[in-house]
């Protein structure tokens, strides 16, 4: 259906902030996802061309030593969390019309052409600096990095550049007894070549376009603060090894990530292009008409802000229309942790829970400020049943039957309830409004009221009553029909928020939900038959969840302590580790661990219960008598399920299953060495 937009359509680039490409998504990452994706879809409901671009953020020191510990090269790494990123942005509905990777040629060749611009007009300079280097690892130092004991007040432990118990600040050579966390060897000091890029020419650009009104007042606000005392040169280039692109002029230097990062975006727009034509400059050049906007967390705001406009100035591109920043998120009112289980990943949620759900309900929180979100599980539940099963679905599946039933799924070709639908058809305006100002939790309230105002409407004509009076059928018709026809105006408005439950109502409706522009007449249309659209969701889901994050840290700190520990022993330190051959004498399923087996052990003098992570490649029956090695010194570990008192040894790859380490012929109890 068309709207009054349509005539002209506006040409809007869009990008949400670019993962890492280093580590699975969470649901920080999906609020600004799904933030950026109801954005999206609203302006494409409305007729407008918006191309939404986002790629991971593949180069840097931390995606390096990830891949050598995994054993990777940082191309197979990089590519395989690609795939998982997409697969969870897919399971999410977010979509994107390039999702792409900062690690290729496109944002290879827009970083050296804004380099070689920004060279060119005399923005970089060239210096010698000190840093802490690991002698052992060969490797400069990043503050994060080297820790050792704050110089201020003694506290062990912490990072290079400040105190976490303290709050002091320093630098990381003022650190005392500082260590490498990468090799725990002490960092030296060297010295090597720098480039930087000259942030302060800008500042009366910057001054201006952050006070130009395409800022968030706070935003601003916290610019100005910077602004104001003065900006500094910004370092961009890294000595070898890094993983990432090397400056075109200067051997074994790179480009700092965080220079390539938002050039990532032009990359994923040139290669979209590739494929379906158009041109570049229409978006980036300086003359161009579109829109460009940025969504991101608060907390890169220097970065989108500072550098990355400036960059664009110095390379005669046209700066972002805005850029949008969000808040954090937190889950039940705090920091997302893992232990609580509430370090929930994108893939962990979908196993359990349906990806419009959670769209819901960020939509029905978020404004358009910079506040921190709070996802209060048992508010979730509590939002969703209520207002999208109990108010919205409701309406369609207490109207669908009777049209199905008694009038061959055909409407009313003519109502007398003109008034009412028009009060629906008259709120596209706003609600439209609200939508363009990202103040989503505004337009939910809203659109609610007038799923309210259907609910009585229905409640007050009560078509199942009239429905047993035979000569009632015309009113019954109309009441249902009426019900449906709102149901529509709220599907229509709640389309950007709920694409599958948007494209199932489609599907029941006959129809595509176009924004409405108040034309819409659906008089004697026909509609299929009602399929109940979405479930409740229920306690024990949201449970099980939890229960999976919770146990997929545990996972992870075993995986990673024994990844982290790859530094050389002495043989007096294996000696210290007691391995003894142990007999399986049951196994069993653990209720709530999808991972683990609870086994009990004979250890030759005594029995031991371990709870160990190998469900997912032995059946507990299949364990019995088996001769296994036992770490029996291992300190005793409390467990959501028991206590488990020792270790299991397996092998186990990235994809290649888990196989117990077994002694056949051994007898319980001995030392194994
Ligand atoms: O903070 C982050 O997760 C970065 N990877 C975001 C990059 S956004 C853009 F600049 F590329
Ligand atoms: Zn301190």
């Amino acid at each position: 259906m068309s709207s009054e937009n349509t005539v002209n359509p506006r040409t809007i680039l869009v990008t949400s902030a670019l993962p890492y490409a280093n580590g699975p998504l969470h649901l920080g990452h999906l609020l600004e996802h799904i933030q950026t994706d109801i954005w999206v879809r609203f302006q494409k409901q409305r007729g407008h061309r918006c191309v939404y671009v986002c790629a991971d953020d593949a180069h840097g020191t931390p995606i390096m030593l990830r891949a050598e510990e995994l054993g990777l090269t940082p191309e197979q790494l990089i590519a395989k969390v690609k795939k998982e990123h997409e697969r969870d942005l897919q399971g999410f509905a977010i979509e994107h019309d390039n999702y792409y990777t900062t690690h290729s040629e496109e944002t290879r060749h827009y970083a050296e052409l804004i380099y070689k611009r920004a060279r060119d007009g005399g923005y970089i300079s060239q210096r010698a600096i000190v840093q802490a280097f690991d002698p052992e690892k060969n490797l400069f130092l990043s503050d994060r990095y080297i820790k050792g004991r704050c110089p201020k007040c003694n506290t062990d432990d912490q990072y290079g550049d400040n105190c976490e118990a303290c709050g002091a600040t320093y630098s990381p050579t003022e650190l005392l007894d500082a260590v490498s966390v990468l090799s725990g060897a002490t960092p030296v000091e060297r010295e090597s070549e720098h480039y930087f890029f000259r942030l302060a020419e800008f500042t009366t650009l910057l001054k201006e376009w952050t006070r130009s009104g395409r800022l968030q007042e706070q935003i601003a606000n916290k610019l100005s603060e910077w602004l104001d005392s003065g900006l500094q040169e910004w370092d961009i280039s890294r000595d070898a090894p890094y993983f990432g692109f090397e400056i075109p002029d200067a051997p074994g230097k790179y480009f700092y990530v965080w220079l390539d990062a938002p050039i990532g975006y032009m990359g994923s727009l040139a290669n979209l292009l590739e494929r379906t034509g158009g041109n570049f400059d229409d978006y980036w050049g300086a003359d161009s008409a579109a829109e460009v906007y940025h969504f991101i967390g608060k907390d890169i705001i220097n970065f989108h802000c500072l550098f990355w406009p400036a960059l664009l100035h110095a390379a005669g591109f046209r700066l972002p229309s805005a850029v949008f920043a969000h808040g954090f998120l937190t889950v039940n009112g705090t920091k997302m942790s893992k232990s609580r289980g509430t370090f929930i990943k994108a893939e962990t949620y979908l196993q359990h829970l349906e990806a419009d759900y959670l769209r819901y309900y960020f939509a029905a929180k978020l404004g358009a400020g910079v506040d921190d979100l709070d996802l209060n599980l048992t508010d979730f539940i509590q939002r969703v049943n209520s207002d999208l099963v109990g108010k919205v679905v409701n309406i369609a599946s207490r109207c669908a039957g009777f049209i199905n039933k008694r009038f061959a799924g055909r409407l009313i070709d003519e109502h007398s309830e003109a008034d009412l639908v028009q009060a629906f058809a008259q709120e596209a305006g706003t609600i439209a409004q609200l939508y363009e100002q990202r103040e989503y939790s505004k337009a939910i309230r809203t659109i609610m009221k007038l799923a309210d105002r259907a609910n009585q409407y229905i409640d007050q004509h009560k078509p199942w009553e009239l429905a047993r009076g035979p000569d009632n059928l015309p009113r019954v018709h109309e009441v249902c029909s009426v019900g449906i026809v709102l149901f529509y105006y709220l599907m229509a408005y709640l389309k950007p928020v709920l694409p599958v439950t948007a494209a199932k109502a489609e599907e029941f409706l006959q129809l595509e939900l176009g924004w409405p522009d108040g034309n819409e007449s659906l008089g004697s249309h026909e509609i299929a038959k009602f399929k109940p659209l979405i479930q409740r969701i229920e306690q024990a889901q949201v449970d099980a969840m939890i229960e999976a994050s919770k146990e997929q840290s545990t996972v992870q700190h075993e995986e990673s302590k024994a990844v982290n520990d790859d530094s050389e022993i002495s043989i007096d330190d294996f000696f210290k580790v007691d391995l003894r051959v142990a007999r399986v004498i049951s196994a069993e399923y653990v209720e709530g661990a999808d991972k683990l087996l609870q086994l009990r052990l004979d250890v030759g003098d005594h029995e031991r219960t371990v709870f160990s992570g190998i469900r997912s490649a032995y059946a507990p029956e299949a364990l019995t008598d088996r001769l296994v090695v036992l770490v029996a010194n291992l300190k005793p570990r409390k467990m959501r399920f028991g206590v488990s008192e020792g270790m299991v040894l397996a092998a186990s790859g990235e994809d290649g299953g888990i196989f117990l380490v077994e002694t056949p012929g051994a007898s319980p109890g001995m030392q194994v060495s």
